[in-house]
């Protein structure tokens, strides 16, 4: 049976790992929230602070081969705020520190990393973008993000997978998910803003898990873009949600990122958040869905 350490078990991917891997032995780490299922003798939940030292926390016998390390500190915003207060910040902390703590834990034990990561790496100056492109973050959150990619790249770790997703959506599930913000305001509150002045290659959260475990059967290492193979503005994905729902269109009210998010933050924001995933359709053969696919599978399961 597959054996697998995933922290951030509780957040979005997190949470949508555990929903794909029903048979497989998993240790999961959350922090503040416990994970959605229950534990069972295939799951074990344990509770801990990645900024501080795994080393001794973990059952030593687990022989799971891999940690696949979800856990972050993923807000914009957030992040952006405490930008002054430097290694002090808790993006800093969240981000760099805990990964370094996860890199220590997966050396000691002789375990393969997989790092979670983010376009926000990158300033979106360019269309697209492949794995050797240049990082230059706009943001705090990414630059700590990138500093943990870094921190993983030379590690000494050769067998470690850094895997970037862009905006990731999906069925339920917790945390972060542009759908269900989408669907609250139009169902809720009926009507919603939607930014027309941003390019996003949504991802499909299975293809963001069932990627990751592909590339980890491949024996996979390396950076690999996994993203969704459509590339749509917030405002185009707010009308495809209107038709699948029938809302009128007009509900939705098209906005610049300035409107939507204010000129400071939206200086924040990536104008293409657009990953070029090839390199991961070569190595794996998965071609990742569209975003009019992936709203299909969505209604598909809660129809
Ligand atoms: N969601 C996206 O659209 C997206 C896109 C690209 C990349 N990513 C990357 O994917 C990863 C996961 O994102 P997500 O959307 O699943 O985030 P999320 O829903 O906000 O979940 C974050 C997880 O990190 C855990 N965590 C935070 N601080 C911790 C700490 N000090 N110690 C232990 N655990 C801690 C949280 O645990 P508790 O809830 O228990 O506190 C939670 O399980 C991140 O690395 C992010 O950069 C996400």
């Amino acid at each position: 049976m597959d054996k697998y350490i995933i922290t951030g078990v509780s957040g979005f991917i997190g949470s949508h790992f555990l929903d794909c891997l029903p048979n497989s032995h998993v240790l999961g780490i959350y922090h503040q929230n416990p994970p959605p299922t229950r534990p069972s003798d295939a799951r074990i939940y344990t509770r801990h602070d990645l900024t501080t030292p795994l080393n001794n926390k973990l059952p030593i016998a687990n022989d799971s081969p891999v940690v696949i390390h979800c856990a972050a500190y993923p807000h914009i915003n957030k992040c952006e705020v405490e930008r002054n207060l430097g290694r002090e910040s808790l993006a800093w902390k969240g981000n760099v520190v805990a990964t370094q703590n996860v890199i220590d834990y997966c050396k000691k034990f002789k375990k393969k990393l997989v790092l979670l990561s983010t376009e926000c790496v990158f300033s979106g100056e360019k269309e697209s973008y492949t794995e050797t492109d240049k990082k230059n973050p706009n943001n705090w959150y990414g630059y700590t993000k990138s500093v943990a990619e870094d921190l993983v790249v030379n590690s000494g770790i050769s067998d470690f997978l850094i895997v970037r997703g862009v905006v990731a959506y999906g069925q339920d599930g917790v945390g972060n998910n542009i759908i269900q913000g989408l669907v609250n305001n139009l169902v809720y509150k009926g009507k919603t803003k939607a930014v027309i002045d941003q390019k996003i290659s949504f991802t499909y959260i299975d293809d963001i898990t069932k990627g990751i475990l592909a590339l980890i059967k491949n024996n996979s290492s390396g950076i690999f873009h996994i993203a969704g193979s459509q590339i749509a503005t917030p405002y185009e994905l707010a009308l495809k949600m209107c038709r699948r729902l029938k809302i009128a269109l007009n509900k939705v009210k098209p906005v610049t990122m300035v409107d939507f998010f204010g000129s400071d933050e939206a200086k924040l924001r990536l104008k293409n958040a657009v990953l070029n995933a090839q390199k991961f359709l070569e190595t794996t053969g998965r071609k990742t869905v569209s975003l009019d696919e992936g709203i299909e599978k969505i209604f598909l399961r809660y129809p």
